[in-house]
């Protein structure tokens, strides 16, 4: 199989890097992005073959995955309906276009989906969904699997899902790094020094998704094995929903959806 990624920025930085760490031959990785320099550096770094043009990049691909700005699919797109021959699937990381978009603008007959990854791509961390078009095969399914399970978990969703997906995969990630910061900034009030407190909160955040990933139990039944009667965890536990822990978390998820309804809408 051969990949091609018409883009070169954070993500596909982060997407590629993954590829070529889980056994992905560098050779059946071009790259193409408007700024030439970019596309050269990953390739330096990584072996895959840095293109001066679109159309270099999409002639040998099975798939296309296109990971420039939203702003420039308009520009992009075209450019790359121009090169497709049959058969190839048109891969988009983009925030907010969705199916009927990829479609209309390629060709009904290009078979697409769309992939929400999350920056935990760096470190091979990211919670990703996608959605395929109705023509798309489970072969073609398989490549998005390998591709992006490269850099994380990869779950099935149908579009609608993917505004709540957003809020909790896409823009979750920032809200947990406040969490993780706020410990830590306690950390440090309590004397702690302030590299030694973040370690000690990025970890604890690590296992506790851990165990709740791993042993199918409920939160609220993890959180009665570590309250004991009297103890001081119940008491913190008080003081958050004192402090409206849970309303602040559904509040910031309602706030993303409200405006993510907004810009769909543009
Ligand atoms: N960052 C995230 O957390 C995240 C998460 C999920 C999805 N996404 C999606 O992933 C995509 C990329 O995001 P990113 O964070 O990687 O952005 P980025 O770092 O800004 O990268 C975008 C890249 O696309 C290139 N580009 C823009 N217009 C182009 C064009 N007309 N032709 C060729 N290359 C062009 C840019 O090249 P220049 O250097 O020449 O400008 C840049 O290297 C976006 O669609 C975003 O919605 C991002």
């Amino acid at each position: 199989m051969k990949y091609c990624f018409i883009g070169i920025g954070n993500m596909a930085s982060a997407i590629i890097g993954g590829m070529v760490k889980n056994g992905f031959a560098p050779k059946d990785i071009l790259c193409y992005n408007r700024t030439f320099k970019k596309a050269a550096a990953v390739a330096e770094k990584l072996g895959v073959t840095p293109v001066e043009t679109i159309a270099e990049a999409v002639a040998m691909a099975d798939a296309v995955v296109v990971s420039v700005t939203p702003q420039s699919f308009p520009q992009v797109l075209p450019e790359i309906k121009k090169c497709l021959a049959d058969n190839q699937l048109v891969i988009s990381i983009a925030a907010g276009r969705d199916i009927a978009y990829l479609k209309e603008t390629l060709g009904q007959d290009v078979p697409v989906v769309r992939v929400m990854p999350n920056v935990n791509a760096k470190v091979g961390a990211s919670t990703t969904c996608f959605t395929p078009s109705d023509d798309v095969t489970e072969g073609q399914k398989n490549m998005v699997r390998e591709i992006f399970g490269a850099v994380g978990e990869l779950i099935e969703l149908t579009e609608d899902e993917f505004t709540p997906f957003k809020a909790i995969a896409g823009c979750g990630v920032a809200f947990v790094y406040m969490y993780i910061d706020a410990c830590a900034r306690a950390g440090v009030k309590y004397g702690l020094s302030k590299e030694k407190a973040l370690a000690i909160a990025s970890s604890t955040v690590m296992g506790s998704a851990k165990l709740v990933a791993e042993s199918g139990e409920h939160p609220f039944a993890l959180i009665d094995q570590v309250t004991t009667p009297g103890g001081t965890t119940i008491e913190g536990i008080m003081s958050l929903q004192a402090n409206g822990f849970e309303h602040a978390i559904h509040e910031a998820m309602r706030a993303v959806i409200e405006k993510d309804a907004v810009l769909s809408s543009k």
